[in-house]
């Protein structure tokens, strides 16, 4: 069965926080569902500009915004969602399967995406109508 909004986990990491500033921490196995195969980053995104609309195959992830803030808008074929990623202790949780676009960055935001695998081409779903086939 295929992974619906529902399915969607706001993760809260742990935060200690100190007078010196304040840390938190993702550990393998511990705090997400996945090993983590791979790292990346979206930034320097300007003013208005949507990245990540597109679903995966395989892929599932962990989006944290560790600086500034953006929405994740999410969409199973029925239902859709928005997730404002404000702080950077908050991470999404996305299984395969699911629309999602990033838009709403603030300047200076750091997107950071944990994967659970490696980049492939194939792995993507770019056309909005063939994901909706997909989902069927
Ligand atoms: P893409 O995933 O489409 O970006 P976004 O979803 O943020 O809009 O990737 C943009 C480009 O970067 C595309 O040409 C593929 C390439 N890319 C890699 O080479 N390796 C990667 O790990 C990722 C995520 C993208």
């Amino acid at each position: 069965m295929k992974s619906t909004i529902n399915d969607i986990k706001v993760i809260s990491f742990p935060k200690i926080e100190e007078s010196s500033g304040n840390l938190s921490f993702i550990e393998e196995g511990q705090h997400i569902p996945f090993k983590i195969e791979r790292t990346y980053w979206i930034y320097d995104v300007p003013g208005g500009q949507v990245r990540g609309a597109h679903a995966f195959k395989k892929q599932q992830e962990l989006i944290v915004a560790l600086s500034g803030s953006f929405d994740v808008v999410v969409d199973d074929g029925v239902q859709k969602k928005i997730f404002s990623l404000t702080r950077s202790y908050y991470g999404l949780y996305l299984p395969p399967g699911l629309w999602r676009e990033m838009e709403n960055f603030s300047t200076n935001s750091l997107a950071v995406v944990l994967s659970s695998t490696k980049y492939s081409e194939e792995d993507y779903i770019t056309d909005y109508q063939e994901f909706l086939n997909y989902r069927q």
